[in-house]
């Protein structure tokens, strides 16, 4: 049975999913914390030349792919290059969006557990351990952030399950702007600190020493990746929603250029007000939900101002989650002839058993670290972003720059007959490609 695919009401409906797919946890939570390890300022600049050659450019790619076959991750590769193996590229991508919603659900659930503690007025005052106690004494008991955990997957079930766009195309029209106009708030409010210069030289000024860290260029790269939502097949998903008569090239850069300002405003409001508060920046994953609090207790009204941001991150989190739990369910609806009611319950089920290891991997199970020092969740978050992100980006840049002609690429991306299309063109056949395999051979320590 052949049924009408979905697509958005309007460009703009694609364009706020879309942003509301890049913009979330990863702009506030991961972004601070992982330049906030890497040394800060020549993080940033490696992380917006990431975005800027490889992320912005693969973002069309990924977008025109999708709206050329109109077919989720693995369909449009099978439909694009029939009986060929790029498909399997596909379920890379499945597997990376259940690795990545598994432990992201998590801490959203703990932005959820937050925004509850605001509404009921508890953290409007500092508990009297301390928030990082009362950060680590919640997170690391068993059932309560389970509950919560669950809870955000049930949220983001239901709101996959009555069809993507009803729901979301409108929480993300009130719910970004406020994000936004709240972190600006934030953000002067970091700036009066006492002790805020310093954070603002540890985010703007470079130490370039930390390049000779290889570990660096691996994580400005995962980061740009997973900030941007790219290589899951989320935007070639979103993307398929889409009909050709709406262009590409402007929308991608927009969308790219938003994200990029969250995390840098997020950064803002962060490091001044984690070197007022003597936190060390490479507090690591924690940074936020410590540091943010101790900020609020300082603010006039900040408990009404932790009541809005919870809410905000929360919500911001929701919208990246659904594009996330969007690309097994798109998948499985076409190939496995599912309702999106029976693959939205299933994937959703299948995430929430991942994220119980990420979960239980803050405290009765700390001492398991797959991969190197890295607990259940960060390693998690290791493998989805700097390997199967770039690697399914790459894949995505080779297929469009070599699998197809360079007039159907340029085509697909709406670039034909345009100077930049040539540009655009040759960092995604050789640039994006070349870069990213020497970015991970260095990480390898080959390079
Ligand atoms: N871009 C989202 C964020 O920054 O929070 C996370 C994400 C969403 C990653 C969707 C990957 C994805 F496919």
């Amino acid at each position: 049975m052949n049924m009408a695919r979905e697509s958005w009401a309007s460009k703009l409906g694609f364009m706020l999913a879309a942003m509301g797919s890049a913009v979330g946890l990863g702009n506030i939570w991961r972004f601070s914390y992982v330049a906030g390890e890497n040394g800060g300022g020549a993080f940033l600049i490696l992380y917006l030349i990431s975005v800027l050659v490889i992320g912005i450019p693969l973002l069309l790619v990924e977008v025109s792919i999708g709206r050329k076959a109109q077919s989720d991750v693995v369909g449009s590769y099978e439909k694009l290059a029939p009986g060929k193996p790029w498909y399997l590229a596909g379920f890379f991508g499945i597997g990376a969006s259940l690795l990545i919603l598994g432990f992201y659900s998590v801490v959203a659930g703990w932005s959820f557990y937050y925004f509850w503690n605001y509404l009921n007025g508890f953290f409007f005052n500092e508990p009297q351990e301390g928030y990082g106690p009362a950060f680590e004494s919640f997170t690391t008991t068993l059932t309560q952030p389970l509950i919560w955990h669950g809870l955000f997957m049930v949220v983001t079930i239901l709101i996959v399950l009555s069809g993507v766009k009803k729901g979301i195309e409108l929480a993300n029209k009130i719910f970004m702007p406020l994000l936004a106009i709240l972190l600006i708030i934030l953000a002067g409010f970091s700036l009066s600190l006492d002790g805020a210069a310093e954070g603002m030289r540890f985010l703007f000024q470079p130490d370039w020493s930390v390049l000779s860290d290889p570990t660096v260029y691996i994580s400005a790269l995962g980061q740009a990746f997973f900030s941007l939502s790219l290589g899951v097949g989320a935007m070639m998903t979103y993307g398929s929603y889409l009909s050709s008569s709406h262009k590409l090239p402007g929308a991608t850069f927009g969308i790219g250029i938003m994200d990029t300002l969250f995390a840098i405003i997020s950064g803002v409001v962060i490091f001044p007000a984690v070197f007022a508060f003597s936190i060390e920046p490479d507090s690591g994953p924690v940074l936020v939900f410590i540091t943010l609090p101790s900020i609020f207790n300082q603010m006039p009204f900040g408990g009404y101002v932790g009541i809005l941001f919870f809410l905000s991150l929360s919500l911001a989190a929701i919208s990246s989650s659904v594009s996330l739990l969007e690309v097994p369910v798109s998948y499985l609806m076409r190939a496995a002839s599912w309702t999106r009611r029976k693959a939205a319950m299933v994937s959703g089920l299948i995430i929430f058993i991942l994220g119980i290891g990420a979960s239980l991997g803050m405290g009765v199970l700390a001492g398991v670290t797959p991969i190197g020092e890295n607990n259940i969740m960060d390693s998690m978050d290791y493998i989805a972003s700097n390997i199967f992100l770039p690697l399914g980006g790459m894949t995505m840049a080779l297929f469009v720059g070599w699998h197809f002609t360079k007039r159907t690429a340029l085509e697909a991306a709406d670039l034909s007959g345009t100077g930049l299309g040539s540009v655009w063109y040759g960092l995604v056949r050789y640039i994006a490609p070349i870069l990213i395999v020497i970015i991970f051979l260095q990480a390898l320590g080959l390079f």
